[in-house]
């Protein structure tokens, strides 16, 4: 049998026809409990925290598309939020265990590890993650997960995966890549030697800025087994509306990302040429420092662009605050475009430490509208 495509996949991994009514839509199980025939006798479903159909659809359909197919090891675990993924993985540590994480990794997930997981006696340092003699260096005997985000939150900085895989691999340290911003259709870190993907699913696989959850997926048939033991123990998991919307989000993943990649590569190039900016970061201008490392493990750049514009905080918080189309709001990968200053927004938190990003930072989530009507709106706005 020849193995299906990704946009195929997505449609159709994990989401047979409902056996009892043959609804060609996966149905949102809105049940907390199963009825058994007898006691311990039941259809596999018996407690909604455990397991609940609908979410075993997209935990089905996430898996395939990160290349963990049906029957192979491994799988994929859902959660009630990216950060709540995260906390998983962190459950896997004990105190005395050192995790090795990105100097521009998601603020969020520095602040989980630098004021919950530390209060549980886990280590933690921060790497430049695109130095890969850095990384070496700062390898312990004890460092038991390295965490790779690429391309960054906010900086788009791109770590080369199998390079840092293969440090870790040698220390014998388990590799978890956030896959958020690029998602399985643009970057497969399994492939690559990760052991673990996380996303936050809030973001391009829902897609459509109306709901919040997450997801690990990983092809190691132990590691599987402890995070389905995690989820069902300490119970972060979405309910079934949640598991629907992402379900049928991430059927359209492939068509969205190739209208974000294609919008967001005219954005970076309109501003780069703009002499009413500074500077910009995208991965996919030639220029960028991470162009060479993205041309080789992403299939496009992905629907993120950062910049600065000329006149400091003042311009970029004036700047965030004109425009029409894109919208003044925290989070990223829905269809309609958003722009935030990360310093006074979504990486507040990380003021002060290693993850402290420019405070004129603007940071544009580029939407899927016309690109013309995205390209009119920034003009205006950088006045
Ligand atoms: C790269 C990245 N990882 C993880 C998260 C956390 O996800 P959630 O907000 O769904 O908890 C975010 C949220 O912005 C993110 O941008």
């Amino acid at each position: 049998m020849t193995e299906d495509h990704f946009d195929t996949l997505a449609i159709h991994a994990g989401q047979e026809p409902d056996p009892t009514t043959g609804a060609a839509v996966v149905p949102i199980y809105a049940t907390s409990t199963y009825v058994q025939s007898a006691p311990g006798e039941h259809k596999g479903y018996e407690y909604s925290r455990t397991d609940n159909p609908t979410r075993t659809a997209l935990q089905t359909q996430l898996a395939a598309l990160e290349g963990v197919m049906e029957g192979d090891d491994g799988g994929c675990v859902a959660t009630s939020s990216g950060l709540a993924a995260t906390s998983l993985i962190g459950f896997m540590l004990s105190p005395g265990d050192h995790l090795l994480l990105s100097n521009d990794a998601y603020g969020g997930t520095y602040r989980l590890v630098a004021q919950v997981l530390a209060g549980h006696g886990i280590e933690f340092s921060t790497v430049e993650m695109t130095d890969l003699d850095a990384v070496a260096a700062a390898m312990q005997s004890n460092t038991k997960v390295v965490w790779i985000e690429t391309p960054t939150n906010p900086l788009l900085k791109v770590v080369d995966i199998a390079a840092v895989a293969a440090i870790a691999d040698a220390s014998g340290a388990t590799v978890v890549v956030d896959n958020t911003f690029a998602t399985p259709y643009l970057q497969q870190p399994l492939e690559l030697g990760a052991d673990m993907v996380l996303h936050s699913s809030t973001k391009y696989l829902g897609g459509h800025s109306d709901t919040v959850g997450g997801a690990i997926v990983t092809n190691d048939a132990d590691l599987h087994e402890r995070l389905r033991f995690l989820q069902n123990a300490a119970g972060p998991v979405p309910g079934p509306f949640d598991c629907y919307l992402v379900l049928r989000g991430i059927k359209t993943l492939g068509v969205r990302m190739d209208r974000h990649c294609s919008n967001a590569m005219m954005i970076a190039n309109f501003l780069a040429d703009d002499p009413r900016v500074e500077r910009v970061w995208y991965p996919g201008l030639p220029t960028d420092a991470g162009y060479d490392t993205a041309v080789s493990q992403m299939a496009a750049f992905g629907g993120m662009v950062s910049f600065v514009p000329k006149g400091g905080m003042d311009a970029a918080n004036r700047i965030a605050s004109s425009t029409r189309l894109f919208f003044l709001a925290e989070s990223l990968g829905g269809v309609e475009s958003l722009i935030e200053v990360p310093a006074a927004m979504t990486h507040m938190s990380v003021e002060g430490t290693a993850l402290e990003v420019p405070e004129d930072l603007i940071r544009l989530s580029v939407g899927i509208e016309h690109i013309d009507d995205l390209v009119s709106d920034l003009d205006l706005a950088l006045g």
